[in-house]
């Protein structure tokens, strides 16, 4: 590996938006392999307000695998981030730039050491599926270093190994996570159902509760799940597979009734797994004792100000959904709805501050829309 001896080091950066499931994975058949109980369906959101940026550098001046997360150096001794790694590596290719003299050959990668830095424009752990955006981020991007030429569905694969919810912040739009038959994983992959111009008109509101990281973490309290609910068995079995084909056409023909009332009921039904676990879990008001009661009853009076909205309407305005964590996702049918949401929110929940901008990220002229 003579060029490989020399100083050089080779850079890439990506970008991947996080994803919101709106029929959620919750439970996985095996734990090594990532592969889970039940199909999902996820919106990947706008990657200019809830993404994870990753630089990868690999050099043969690196005696180790390193990685920094929000500037801070984490370790790489849990295993996900080295199965993707390895996964990568496999499918790695053979890489010459004349001008720079370098010349890797496929076997060379092995013998080479990453640096990884990831930053996350949103909170990390707080339900907000950031492993997803992170993971992704750094499959996409290890693979274009390593000149790697498999498809996207590949890539999902791999970074399913690294985070079961990832697979899907590899594409844009609608995406579908397949579960698969296969025990090896390889039909465990993530498919795009429609791009991002599909339903432009969906606008995306999340009412950041808490940015503490959770207490129980997606990973164990799924693990949970599996070993003592039976509600995640009826669920896995009965209910989601024909979730997953009413929601598909729902998605297709922009019928956003049919969306609203699936994405809601499957929020509440993953959180009622969550209470059929053994010890239960609770992941609405999963954040700091001085506030438990306060974050409860928000999530709560979340939930019933849509539902008592939607019900008056006769027809849903706004869907919800919660993840593993206190923080609500609300999906409105379109900017008009999405306006007066804000202002119902703000009524229920005035801010402390005269500036309201400092509370938003992402697109502010929403404030404009709700005479804000
Ligand atoms: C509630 O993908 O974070 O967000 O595969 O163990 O890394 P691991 O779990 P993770 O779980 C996400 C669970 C969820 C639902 C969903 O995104 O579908």
């Amino acid at each position: 590996m003579a060029a490989a001896e020399g100083q050089w080091v080779l850079m890439a950066t990506g970008r991947s938006p996080t994803n919101i499931a709106v029929i959620k994975y919750w439970g996985k058949r095996d734990e090594a392999l990532i592969l889970p109980v039940n199909d999902s369906i996820s919106v990947t959101l706008d990657p200019d307000h809830l993404s994870a940026t990753t630089t990868v550098a690999v050099s043969p001046s690196f005696p180790s695998d390193r990685m920094w997360l929000n500037g801070k150096e984490i370790s790489l001794s849990g295993g996900r981030f080295q199965s993707c790694l390895r996964e990568i590596r496999k499918r790695a290719r053979d890489f010459e730039d004349e001008k720079k003299g370098i010349n890797i050959k496929r076997e060379d990668w092995e013998k080479l050491h990453v640096h990884i830095a990831s930053y996350n424009n949103f909170p990390t752990a707080a339900g907000l599926a950031s492993s997803a955006a992170g993971l992704a981020c750094f499959v996409f991007t290890l693979g274009k270093i390593m000149n790697v030429k498999e498809d996207y569905g590949e890539l999902s694969s791999i970074a399913r190994q690294g985070s079961g919810s990832a697979c899907r912040s590899i594409y844009g739009g609608f995406v579908k996570w397949c579960m698969g038959k296969k025990d090896d994983g390889s039909d465990s992959i993530a498919v795009q159902l429609a791009d991002e111009t599909h339903w432009n008109d969906l606008v995306i509101i999340i009412a950041v509760v808490s940015s503490k990281q959770k207490e129980t973490s997606s990973t164990s309290g799924m693990r949970d799940s599996v070993e003592t609910s039976p509600l995640l068995q009826y669920r896995a079995q009965t209910v989601v597979p024909s979730r997953v084909l009413k929601m598909e056409e729902a998605i297709k023909n922009h019928d956003f009734e049919s969306f609203a009332k699936l994405t809601c009921a499957d929020s509440n039904q993953f959180h009622a797994v969550c209470l059929d676990t053994s010890p239960p879990i609770f992941y609405m008001n999963d954040t700091s004792h001085r506030y438990v009661l306060a974050v409860h009853w928000l999530g709560i009076l979340i939930i019933s100000l849509v539902e008592k909205w939607n019900h008056s309407e006769g027809t849903p305005q706004v869907a919800y959904t919660f993840d593993a964590g206190p923080n609500a996702v609300l999906i409105a049918q379109n900017r008009k709805t999405a306006a007066l949401l804000l202002r119902k929110l703000l009524y229920y929940f005035p801010p402390e501050d005269k500036d309201l901008s400092s509370y938003l990220v992402g697109d502010k002229s929403i404030l404009g829309d709700a005479g804000l």
